[in-house]
């Protein structure tokens, strides 16, 4: 089957998240950011935030054709797409999403009707793309597969502790952006090579982490509520790891995963 695609999908390399940022504080911590230079948002059903994300958007006077604003499909309330992202609409405040991700997978019959009621909203021109979330390469495989349509992002855990080449190359074969969530919450932070890496370059250690994805290609989406982190995550830029600390990092590796993280 061939269906139209996807279109190429950027993401700048640092999001800002918003899990577990509700009322006053994220719409303070979604204006901040905005000034600050962060252009998209990444907020989810679940999160019960879109309201008050929305208005931090409001307030921040930037053009929306300026603003990446992603939000996230809740697997469990398969069956009712469509209200749900008219919901997300009216609590983000805006016409059209920027990228609408499934949440997390479902069984095959059950992501492939998610997947086909995501198309037709694209189609629509609700959403300019879709794509998927903590869906493993056979699972997009699938998808792929049976709908002929390849999902333009996948958003995982990404970081030393759940770094997976094999992932990035399937997905980049295939055009799909790995964006990774939870960089710190997921990882250790007081990992040697973390705070070598920290001490040679001057940097903080989640300074490390962000540019270790830069390093790595895969955008990251990292949330902060305090105003000094928010800026200090945007200063990636500023330093560059060396190849041995790139690897020395990679070799902090460890499969440990609790799924906790949303
Ligand atoms: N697709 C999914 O299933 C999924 C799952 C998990 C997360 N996500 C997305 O990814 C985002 C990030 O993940 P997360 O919320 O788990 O948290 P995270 O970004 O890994 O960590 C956030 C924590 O790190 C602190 N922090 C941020 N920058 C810092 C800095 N420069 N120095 C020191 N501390 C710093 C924050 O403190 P303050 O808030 O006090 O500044 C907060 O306590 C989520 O908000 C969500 O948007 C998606």
């Amino acid at each position: 089957m061939s269906r139209a695609g996807n279109p190429p999908f950027g993401l700048p390399p640092v999001s800002l998240g918003t899990w577990q940022l509700r009322g006053r504080a994220a719409t303070r911590a979604v204006g901040q950011a905005l000034a600050l230079g962060y252009r998209c948002v990444d907020t989810a059903t679940g999160y019960d935030n879109e309201r008050d994300v929305g208005a931090g958007i409001r307030t921040s006077g930037i053009e929306r054709g300026d603003l990446l604003i992603v939000t996230k499909f809740p697997e469990e309330d398969a069956g009712r797409e469509r209200e749900t992202l008219l919901r997300s609409l009216d609590q983000l405040g805006v016409d059209h999403l920027d990228l609408w991700l499934v949440h997390g997978p479902l069984d095959p019959d059950g992501s492939l009707a998610v997947w086909e009621r995501f198309i037709e909203a694209r189609e629509a021109g609700l959403v300019r793309a879709i794509g998927v979330s903590n869906f493993l390469p056979a699972q997009v495989d699938d998808l792929v597969a049976r709908s002929g349509v390849t999902p333009a992002v996948n958003q995982v855990a990404f970081g030393p502790r759940r770094l997976d080449p094999a992932l990035v190359r399937h997905h980049t074969a295939l055009g799909i952006v790995v964006q990774g969530h939870s960089p710190f919450s997921e990882n250790d932070l007081r990992h040697p090579a973390l705070r070598a890496a920290a001490g040679h370059h001057g940097r903080s250690v989640h300074q490390i982490l962000l540019r270790w994805h830069v390093e790595h290609g895969v955008p990251v989406v990292a949330k902060a509520a305090s105003p000094a982190h928010l800026a200090a995550n945007l200063r990636v830029h500023e330093f560059a790891l060396t190849a041995a600390e790139v690897e020395a990092i990679d070799r902090a590796a460890d499969d440990a995963w609790t799924g906790a993280a949303r």
